[in-house]
This record gives C-alpha cells, sequence and structure tokens, in this order.
C-alpha cells in the first residue's frame, strides 16, 4: 500500500512529489470545472492528505485556475508544495481552441511574458516546475533549452518539463546539454497506451519521469458512462464517448471486472494500474467534487495480484507501431 505522503524523486531531480500530482484544470469558470469553494475543499483534502504535487496552467480557465491555486497556496505553507505550471498551451473561448499566432509560440518571448503573468496570478516568486504545455511545430529545442536555463539562473523556476511534444523533439531537448528534462507530460491510460512505443523507453534511458494525464480517459474508465449513452460528466457533454470503439468499452469491461474481485472502484482499478507502470512515479488525478478526489485516492491503498494487472494489460495491449511489433517478435525471448 502506498501513501500520498510517500515522495519520491521526479526524474533525476532532487524534487521529491507525492505519487499522486493534483491537476487543477478544473478548478475554473469551464463547463467541467468545480466552483471556487468546492475547489478549495478537493485543494485542501489533498494537502491535508500528506499530499504535495499541484500542477496547474495558465490557459486553465484563462488563467482562473493559476489565481485559485494561488489563494489555496496562501492558506498552507507553499515550500511543502511542489507547484507546477505551464504556458504555451492552446486558449478555449466557448470550448473553441484559439490560435493566436502571436501567443502561440514556445519561443523565449513568449515563455518570459508568460511566467511572468502566472507568477503574478499565483502570486509567488518562482514555480518548482515549469512545463512547455504543448509544441508549436516550429520553434526550435535549442531556443526553449536556453530559456529554461536562464529562468533556472534567475531562480524563477527550479525544473522544467516538457509536455504534448514529440518524442524526437523530447530526445533532442535532452541532449542539448542544457538544463535537464526533468519530466515528459503525455497523455496515458489503460485506453491510451501510445506513449509505450517511444517515450516510456526513451524517459527510461534519459531519467526522465513520465507524469501521465488521463489516467482515467477524462471520467470513461470510471465506469459511469454505458454503451447505450448513459451517464453524466464532462463527456457527456459532448456526447463524444457513443462513437468510442467496442475496444474501449472492452477495456471498461475488464477493469469492471477486476474492480468486482477485489471490492474497489473502477477508477481505483485503472489509476492503480497506471500507478504501477515503471518511470511514472506520479501520475495526476483531477476531480470535480473531493468525493471523486477520495474515491481515485484511494487507488493507491489497492492491492491487485499480477495476474490481474496482467489482464488489465493485456486486455487494453496497443497494436504497435512500426517498427516495434517486428522487434517484439523477433527480439522475444533474447537476453536484454
Ligand atoms: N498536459 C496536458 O496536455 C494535459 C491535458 C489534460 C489534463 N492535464 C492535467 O491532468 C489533470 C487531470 O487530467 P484529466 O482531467 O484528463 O484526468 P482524468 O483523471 O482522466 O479525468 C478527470 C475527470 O474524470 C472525472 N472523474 C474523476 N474522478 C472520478 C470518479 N472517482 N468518478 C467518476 N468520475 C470521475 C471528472 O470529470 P467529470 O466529473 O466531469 O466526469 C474529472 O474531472 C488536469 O487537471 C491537468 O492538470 C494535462
Amino acid at each position: 500500500m502506498t501513501r500520498l505522503g510517500d515522495y519520491r524523486p521526479l526524474g533525476r531531480s532532487g524534487l521529491r512529489v507525492s505519487p499522486l500530482a493534483l491537476g487543477a484544470m478544473t478548478f475554473g469558470t469551464g463547463s467541467f470545472c468545480a466552483g471556487d469553494d468546492t475547489a478549495r475543499k478537493i485543494f485542501r483534502a489533498y494537502v491535508e492528505g500528506g499530499g504535495n504535487f499541484v500542477d496547474t496552467a495558465d490557459n486553465y480557465s484563462a488563467g482562473r485556475s493559476e489565481e485559485l491555486v494561488g489563494e489555496f497556496l496562501r492558506e498552507v505553507d507553499r515550500d511543502d508544495v511542489v507547484l507546477a505550471t505551464k504556458y504555451s498551451g492552446p486558449g478555449f473561448s466557448d470550448g473553441e481552441p484559439r490560435s493566436d499566432p502571436r501567443r502561440r509560440s514556445n519561443g523565449r518571448k513568449n515563455m518570459v511574458a508568460s511566467l511572468e503573468a502566472s507568477l503574478r496570478r499565483l502570486r509567488v516568486d518562482h514555480v518548482d516546475l515549469y512545463w512547455l504545455h504543448i509544441w508549436d511545430g516550429f520553434t526550435p529545442a535549442e531556443e526553449v533549452m536556453a530559456a529554461f536555463g536562464d529562468l533556472v539562473r534567475a531562480g524563477k523556476i527550479r525544473a522544467v518539463g516538457l509536455s504534448d511534444v514529440p518524442a524526437w523533439y523530447a530526445t533532442k531537448a535532452a541532449m542539448l546539454g542544457g538544463p535537464p528534462v526533468t519530466a515528459l507530460q503525455l497523455e496515458y491510460s489503460l485506453v491510451e497506451r501510445a506513449i509505450e512505443a517511444e517515450y516510456v523507453p526513451l524517459a527510461r534511458e534519459f531519467g526522465i519521469a513520465v507524469q501521465p494525464w488521463g489516467a482515467l480517459g477524462g471520467g470513461f474508465l470510471s465506469g459511469k458512462y454505458t454503451r447505450d449513452g448513459g451517464g453524466t460528466g464532462r463527456l457527456a457533454d459532448g456526447a463524444p464517448y457513443r462513437s468510442l470503439p467496442e475496444t474501449r468499452w472492452a477495456v471498461l469491461d475488464t477493469v469492471r471486472e477486476v474492480a468486482a474481485e477485489v471490492g474497489a472502484t473502477p477508477a481505483q482499478v485503472a489509476l492503480h494500474w497506471v500507478t504501477r507502470q515503471a518511470a511514472m512515479p506520479a501520475p495526476l488525478i483531477g476531480a470535480r467534487s473531493p468525493e471523486q478526489l477520495a474515491e481515485t485516492l484511494g487507488a493507491l491503498e489497492l492491492v491487485l495480484t499480477d495476474a490481474q494487472l496482467d489482464r488489465l494489460t493485456a486486455a487494453s495491449a496497443p497494436e504497435l507501431p512500426f517498427p516495434h511489433g517486428i522487434l517484439a517478435r523477433l527480439n522475444a525471448g533474447l537476453p536484454r
């Protein structure tokens, strides 16, 4: 059994973090967000339970998430918290991505201006982990890593991470000789395992932590949605889950079976499986209520047998992209 207070290193950095990080994307004004008071309760429950790793971004609810995190941080010891925020994600307006090319840049100009704005909203003088949120498709890694290095030296950030970047880009960034890439934030769950082919091996090679987001598939793996379109929550708003492929529902069936066997909920089983994967010391969790948070935190207390974990792994096995399918067949059984 693991507890929130079982702090572990994040990649090769000196940061020590809880085994589950609290995502603050639900703090703010979006249709899938908790109200301010509920957000405060979620934050407090996480921190009072021993949690120390909080993740936000400058574009979550157009900055409101950072303002709320800043407010809540003033009610605890800020230095007890490993505070992470991100720059250069797309803005959202009425649910539509807004791609203003003047702001959607990973470049130095935007990075520095975004960090200054984030520090003001968070009401802190530094963040512990600063993420490039989403690759813009054109800024060279050299510029990003050099600018990150300057911010580390200026004392405004302690460590750097890359989120939603191509694997080749992360590899290049890790080899430039600038500040170490401490972590990669990427979507990963029983229904989204694409990163296993390239990102997980690269993370292990370079001592980088992978921090999964979407570990519950946006709520899908909680089991609250049904094939016939039942269920309420974020995914029901746009109803994309009604057209999900049958393979995803089959994964959920196995999650439900294992949950019934151990007397847990599907959300706990799905999240527990993620926490057991190599190189992923601190997956993100997102909650719209303290009840959801309490349930998902229960994933740390679960005990699953190797056979149960293997069943979940087999039921969700992705098709390997070239050349990994060939490599897996040819190299099976060879000593490593
Ligand atoms: N780097 C990136 O590009 C990126 C992208 C997305 C998220 N993130 C980060 O990752 C964090 C979590 O992301 P995520 O929202 O994708 O995670 P997720 O864990 O897959 O989904 C969280 C959502 O699932 C539902 N849920 C949570 N616990 C539940 C429970 N016990 N029972 C039923 N439903 C439950 C809630 O939504 P409903 O109540 O609305 O159903 C909740 O908002 C975010 O806060 C953010 O910090 C990063």
